[in-house]
């Protein structure tokens, strides 16, 4: 395996999942663990130094255990990281005149192996105010770039290199191919990772942690939580009941589908709650987003502990789908230091603090697709595996303002439009996300020579490799024209559809 130290950039994450992508286990652990528990502990192959916020000239700034210069495990640096370097081997860093956030162009100098298969340039994604401005010493330079001298530097005798760069973004298109040199070529690691061995190796912890103890799951029939399910199932059998929360927030004909799918199908232990009326009643009045979120996922939890009083074992777990990106965009515990909260998932941050359960989250380190070949590892049917993510609250988030009963079937009754024409036209798989928001605005509109003043949906369709960022999908034409007459003529109350082209960033995918 490889270790990843962690100093706090937003995209550390991304370079496990990247490692992962060329068939190597990888883990991100805290920047000040001690060479000897990362021998002990981990015994890895090779040691990449993230990025992060910091100078390495700052007071205070992070550093690593200096003996893992000198353990002869292969380490990369990546910006932050390689600034480390530099400056533990005698070099000059420096805040630069220049600084270079985007698009860069590398010249490589030397792609001899880290840079092996690769040609003389390439397009590289910069990010940083300081540069490494003298060699370190027994250091040679692998490339530059025009405003950056020491784009990517090396010791091959003590297998130390660093790059000012980050190959690990899609903005550095041939940053894989590197990472691939990194981990098979100078680590010497076998590409040997799969969604099996994660799996093996979750079962074992999930059996470990949980011994005699009952878990209880919540189901939300989204793949995360199916996942989960399947994956405890496996691990504990019996000692999984899982419980699916009707919210009345679900898409149409949702909740029956879930029921079905899970105790007919899957023979999984399944309590289905029904607390439609207690949600309503607890978002009465809230138009605020946070709040949404907030009262939700206090309810959410409440319904939970009730039905554990309920039951006869003690449940001391509660398992959850979350997954990597949910848990840094909600900046919760584990996601770096110095993630920013952009919203808080409910699944995450909205838990009350007087929680009584241990929760299990065996996602938390991976991406979506990353879980999808979980899933499909796990025999889950495809039409589930390849489901599009859900938010937790469900449609209360896609309903801005407040939610009542008549804007829930509303928005239910476009919604089955939008998945309908969207998966007709073959566009389903391809899209990260399609859905309908219900907006507090009215407008004037003609209909069958009557003037009406009705609701207005927006159209939400994004494309995206892992919700960290995405892209407004360009749908044909035709489709929009469909879902516009469709949505129009068969939903009561609708007179207007306008498409939503923002893309995550500045946009999030979600409304609210
Ligand atoms: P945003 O709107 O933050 O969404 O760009 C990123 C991804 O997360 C999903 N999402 C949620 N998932 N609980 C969840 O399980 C939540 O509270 C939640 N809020 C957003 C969203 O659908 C998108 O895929």
């Amino acid at each position: 395996m490889i270790i990843i130290l962690d100093f706090g950039s937003q995209y550390t994450e991304l370079i496990a999942r990247r490692i992962r992508e060329v068939s190597v286990y990888s883990e991100v652990i805290s920047h000040n663990t001690p060479l000897s528990e990362i021998k002990e502990k981990y015994n890895p192959k090779g040691i990449v130094l993230s990025g992060g916020p910091s100078s390495t000239f700052e007071e205070n700034s992070p550093t690593c255990d200096p003996a893992i210069f000198d353990s002869g495990i292969p380490i990369l640096g990546i910006c932050y990281g390689m600034q480390l370097i530099a400056s533990y081997f005698n070099a000059k860093v420096e805040r630069g005149e220049k600084h270079e956030y985007g698009p860069a162009n590398l010249l490589i100098d030397d792609n001899f192996d880290l840079f092996e298969g690769l040609w003389l340039e390439m397009s590289i994604w910069m990010s940083h105010g300081d540069s490494v401005v003298k060699l370190p010493d027994g250091f040679e330079s692998l490339g530059h770039t025009t405003n950056c001298q020491y784009a990517a530097i090396a010791s091959r005798s003590k297998k130390i290199y660093g790059v000012q760069f980050h190959p690990e973004v899609t903005h550095t298109p041939r940053g894989m191919d590197l990472i691939r040199n990194f981990a098979h070529r100078i680590c010497g690691c076998k590409p040997e990772w799969t969604p099996a061995s994660f799996l093996e190796k979750s079962i074992s912890e999930i059996k470990e942690r949980v011994g005699d103890d009952s878990v209880l799951c919540g189901l939300s029939g989204g793949v995360d939580s199916t996942v989960v399910a399947m994956l405890l199932h496996k691990a504990i059998g019996d000692k999984l009941t899982c419980v699916f929360i009707d919210q009345g927030f679900m898409r149409k004909n949702e909740a029956a589908n879930i029921k079905k799918l899970f105790s007919e199908k899957f023979n999984i232990n399944l309590i289905y709650v029904d607390a439609v009326d207690r949600f309503f009643e607890k978002v009465k009045g809230i138009s605020d987003p946070e709040q949404k979120r907030k009262a939700i996922g206090e309810e959410f939890v409440r319904v939970f502990e009730e039905e554990e009083s309920k039951l006869s074992a003690d449940f001391k777990f509660l398992a959850q789908g979350t997954l990597y990106s949910d848990v840094i965009e909600s900046a919760a515990p584990g996601a770096s230091d110095t993630a920013v909260k952009i919203k808080t998932h409910h699944n995450v941050g909205g838990l009350p603090e007087d929680m009584t359960f241990e929760v299990i989250e065996p996602l938390r380190s991976i991406f979506k697709d990353e879980a999808r070949k979980v899933g499909l590892e796990l025999n889950i049917p495809e039409e589930v595996v390849f489901r599009q993510p859900f938010p937790g609250p469900g449609l209360a988030i896609r309903i801005l303002g407040e939610i009542t009963r008549d804007r829930v079937e509303m928005l239910q009754n476009a919604d089955a439009i939008v998945m309908e024409v969207i998966k007709s036209a073959g566009l389903y798989r391809q899209l990260w996300q399609s859905f309908a928001v219900l907006l507090p605005v009215r407008s004037v509109g003609v209909m069958g020579d009557k003037r009406t003043y009705q609701h207005t949906i927006a159209i939400r369709a994004v494309t995206s490799d892992d919700a960290m960022t995405a892209s407004w999908a360009q749908l044909p034409y035709d489709v929009l024209d469909t879902l516009s007459t469709r949505i129009i003529n068969e939903v009561e109350g609708i007179n207007r559809v306008v498409y939503d082209i923002t893309s995550k960033p500045p946009g999030t995918i979600e409304w609210e």
